[in-house]
């Protein structure tokens, strides 16, 4: 079974599956497919992060994160007049060195059976004989349409200066071209040689003239060099584990939060013995609760275990959670500057692959926004990500997600920026995978996950009920209880109200799920429907 944003994607999974491949096989053919054929978020510009969870009872986690280039600090996005720009989100200076080639090729080499240019093929196919333009493409095109007018994929993207037509066929010859060389000759075609060099390149095109080292960013000019790229690595780590009512999770360790954000919003739920009923405004209290509660933590203590300490131990600690639950009043939203104090001292796309072995990957990749920075790297074909805006930018203020972060994951160079991406994989009682489930959505990836998982274990909802059922967010900071229109009741939200939350509602998609459960006689695959996509199987 695939599940992923992209029928085309999943179709390319599903042929290596068919083929004999394994689901790592079939996850990297489906990482390379998404690039091709779901460009707004799949991706080679960008990077992610993997979950696999092999039948034999092995796991691991890759992280393919992006790092800032060597020549990033702190302040790098902040005018002559400390004023924050807007180059950690547009253009060339918001890129982060890109771990995506990296990482598939890493997952392939460990855990996969299949030669890369076998897995690739498919991806190398959809970019040279092209595809047909689906509504879904051409109005993620159309969206984006002005940051993409500003650089190299206009010529690609906006044929004749108008977005891609749906229903027209689509070749990225270029693209194909970049693909060629990394099915031949591995990662090192994308972090050496040529293709290194047109992104160094792209760097440094319109810079204006005269700008000093210091400057470049907050001038919209790339700083990523060949140095940065030859020296890429991805990382190979333990997948965080947190049990749940007898279930086990396998979620995404630092750099990204979201192991520990979903894993301590579990942790507090399960210190009450049931929750309240589904769609109840208790239920949506205690929840949101939970989320506050652990966003408080996520903002402030988390960051790449490399250049910070974070404390794993006590924030996934089942303790901690019980002594956190006890602040919950029963019926009273607590604001989050008194929770802050009291404990003082828009692109992504997730896939998941089970095989009929019973191995399981989950995948979430980004370039971070549609279009990532909107720079397609000329002559390569692929655009490049804004990741850098997922650190504080400016410690202490809002980024574009509304996160306030803290100094611990401030900019440094080599560093791993905060990701809220969270694969997981839940284990049923006898260590079998039962559910792999991701998304997109920045923080709401972490609420969103959680939502279903509790949909799943204690609303007993099927995976179908549970990928349409209402959603609810809350990240500590803006102090807002968000909720989609139409999935809270009127007496409820009244009710809610009351208890002192500031209640506002979630954009029609600010967030989606891929998902796949065992069921009796198989697996079953759910796309949320806030998002187009395929789950396919045989
Ligand atoms: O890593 C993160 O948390 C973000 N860059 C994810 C961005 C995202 O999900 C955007 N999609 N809607």
């Amino acid at each position: 079974m695939v599940a992923t944003n992209s029928p085309l994607a999943s179709t390319a999974g599903l042929e290596i599956l068919r083929a004999g491949g394994n689901a790592v096989d079939a996850a990297v053919a489906v990482g390379f497919a998404m690039a091709v054929a779901y460009p707004e978020a799949g991706n080679i510009g960008g990077g992610g992060y993997m979950i696999i969870r092999l039948a034999d009872g092995r796991s691991a986690a890759l992280d393919y994160r992006e790092v800032a280039p060597g020549a990033a600090f702190r302040d790098m996005y902040l005018d002559s007049t400390g004023n924050l720009t807007k180059m950690g989100i547009v253009g060339r200076a918001a890129s982060g060195v890109p771990g995506a080639v990296a990482g598939l090729t890493a997952a392939l080499a460990k855990y996969g059976t299949m030669p890369l240019d076998k897995v690739m093929a498919p991806a190398i196919r959809l970019a040279s004989e092209g595809f047909i333009v689906d509504s879904a493409l051409a109005q993620s095109v159309l969206e984006k349409d002005t940051s993409i007018r500003r650089f190299a994929g206009a010529e690609i993207f906006l044929p004749g200066g108008k977005s891609l037509a749906r229903g027209s066929r689509f070749v990225q010859s270029d693209l194909a071209e970049t693909l060629r060389r990394i099915a031949r000759e591995g990662a090192p075609a994308f972090y050496r040689g040529p293709v290194a060099e047109l992104i160094a390149a792209e760097m440094q095109r319109d810079c204006p003239q005269g700008v000093g080292e210091r400057q470049r960013a907050s001038h919209g000019c790339g700083i990523i060099t060949t140095r940065d790229l030859a020296e890429y690595r991805p990382v190979w780590r333990e997948a965080l584990p947190t049990t749940y009512r007898g279930y086990t999770l396998l979620s995404m360790p630092p750099s990204s939060s979201g192991g520990i954000t979903v894993g301590e919003s579990v942790n507090i739920l399960e210190a009450y013995p049931t929750l309240p009923r589904f769609g109840t405004a208790e239920y949506f209290h205690v929840v949101a609760s939970a989320f506050q509660l652990a966003f408080t933590d996520r903002n402030s203590k988390l960051g790449d275990p490399a250049f910070v300490n974070v404390p794993i131990a006590q924030l996934t600690s089942k303790d901690y959670a019980r002594r956190l639950q006890h602040t919950i009043a029963l019926d009273r939203h607590t604001p989050t500057a008194q929770v802050a104090n009291a404990r003082e001292g828009s692109e992504t796309t997730n896939y998941a692959v089970v095989d009929a072995q019973g191995n399981a990957v989950e995948t979430t990749t980004t370039l971070n926004s549609l279009y990532g920075s909107g720079v397609l790297i000329r002559g390569a074909g692929f655009f490049m990500n804004n990741q850098m805006d997922d650190f504080a930018t400016v410690p202490g203020k809002a980024n574009q997600f509304g996160l306030v972060q803290g100094e611990q994951n401030a900019i440094a160079p080599g560093k791993r920026m905060l990701s809220a991406m969270s694969p997981t994989v839940v284990l049923d009682q006898r260590g079998k995978v039962l559910l792999a489930v991701g998304g997109r959505g920045g923080p709401r990836i972490i609420t969103f996950v959680t939502q279903v998982i509790l949909d799943v274990i204690d609303n007993r909802m099927t995976l179908a009920d549970a990928m349409s059922a209402p959603r609810i967010h809350h990240q500590s900071l803006p102090d807002t209880l968000r909720y989609e229109q139409g999935g809270v009741d009127d007496a409820t939200l009244g009710r809610l109200k009351a208890m002192g939350y500031a209640l506002k509602t979630l954009g029609r998609v600010e967030g989606s799920l891929t998902a796949i459960m065992r069921v009796p006689r198989g697996y079953e695959g759910i796309i949320d429907p806030r998002s187009a996509g395929a789950a396919l199987g045989y």
